[in-house]
């Protein structure tokens, strides 16, 4: 048995963020945003309501109702995310409560920056390939707006938050080939090392560290090197050619990113589905919610084969290859 994606969902933050408005808080312009990353705007939580469980919870629902199946069918959730509201519960306990799943179903949460929905994605193929669940959420949210440094301008322009989830259930099917790697010797490119602690608000250092810590370049390298290499390799391993797949469906971090991959892998650009320009970065949400805008504008159809990638903190870096 395998997992197949029945239904899928989203969901963004009500208000928006273009690119001039970022240039009446920090020295950027909307060129410049554009020339460097593809990105024109961004969805920004309204953190007293939109939390992460909260844009969790509704993806869910849309991901169900799209799979028309009921939430108490659900037998397990996995919730990947950076950047969840609390310590506990988990994002997929909080999911279980919004969908209306009910104890028989397990509930664990994932962190592997942005990759972390194939993370989450590839746990829940592992448990229907073992027979240990037949229908799962899969969910990737995030509220990355929280660890932004508002004036720090080589970051703040990239990022967005929202919510995406798919709905598998077991079926007959072509196993999904993966492969995950990742870096601690080289993730000091991006980090955040400090959680947000309410007695530590005058200490400087210490806030520093509880927003996101990037050399953007450093990134930029380490992503136009691996993410080719792994997509290379998932194809090998899959036994399939680039021509035989039908989309690309990469992290949404940057156009020049994608474009760089594309040209490496000697592919048509028109393969790699881009939302970066209307999301920005929404890290783990990104896979799951443009695949929701594939769907929704008729890409995406039955029995097409995809390539999922992506690449975040850590560093870690992950592919798939599936048929959808
Ligand atoms: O999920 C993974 C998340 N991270 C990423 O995907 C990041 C990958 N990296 C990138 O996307 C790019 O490196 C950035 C978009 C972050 C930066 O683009 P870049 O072409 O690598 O620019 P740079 O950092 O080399 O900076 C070029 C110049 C610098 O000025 P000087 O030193 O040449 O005078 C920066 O200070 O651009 C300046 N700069 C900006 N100018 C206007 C940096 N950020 C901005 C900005 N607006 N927002």
């Amino acid at each position: 048995m395998i997992g197949k994606i029945i239904g899928l969902g989203s969901y963004l933050p009500e208000k928006v963020v273009s690119n001039d408005d970022l240039s009446r808080i920090v020295d950027t312009s909307d060129e410049w945003i554009t020339e460097r990353t593809g990105i024109k705007k961004r969805h920004i939580s309204d953190h007293k309501k939109e939390t992460t469980s909260y844009m969790a919870g509704i993806a869910a629902q849309r991901a169900i109702e799209d799979a028309g199946i009921s939430g108490s069918e659900i037998d397990l959730i996995v919730a990947a995310s950076t950047t969840p509201d609390v310590v506990l519960p988990s994002v997929a306990c909080t999911v279980q409560h919004a969908v209306g799943a009910t104890e028989e179903c397990g509930c664990f949460d994932v962190n592997s920056a942005c990759p972390g929905w194939i993370s989450a994605f590839l746990t829940a193929q592992s448990f229907i390939e073992a027979g240990r669940a037949k229908k799962v959420l899969v969910v990737g949210a995030e509220t990355l707006s929280n660890y932004v440094d508002w004036t720090d301008r080589g970051t703040c322009i990239l990022f967005g938050d929202g919510a995406g989830c798919a709905v598998l259930e077991a079926c007959e099917g072509t196993p999904v080939t993966s492969i995950m790697r990742s870096s601690y010797e080289r993730g000091d490119c991006l980090y955040c090392s400090n959680m947000k602690q309410p007695d530590r608000l005058d200490d400087e250092d210490f806030i520093k560290n509880t927003h996101f810590q990037m050399a953007g370049r450093d990134v930029f390298r380490f992503a136009v090197t691996e993410v080719p290499k792994i997509i290379k390799d998932v194809l090998k391993k899959a036994g399939v050619s680039a021509d035989d797949i039908d989309y690309f469906v990469l992290h949404q971090a940057n156009a020049r990113i994608i474009e760089a991959t594309a040209k490496k892998l000697k592919i048509d650009l028109g393969k790699f589905p881009m939302t970066l320009q209307e999301t920005g970065n929404t890290s783990s949400a990104s896979i799951p919610s443009l695949m929701n805008e594939m769907k929704k504008n008729g890409q995406l159809q039955k029995g097409q084969k995809l390539v999922i990638a992506s690449f975040g903190g850590g560093l870690t870096w992950d592919a798939a290859y599936m048929e959808y």
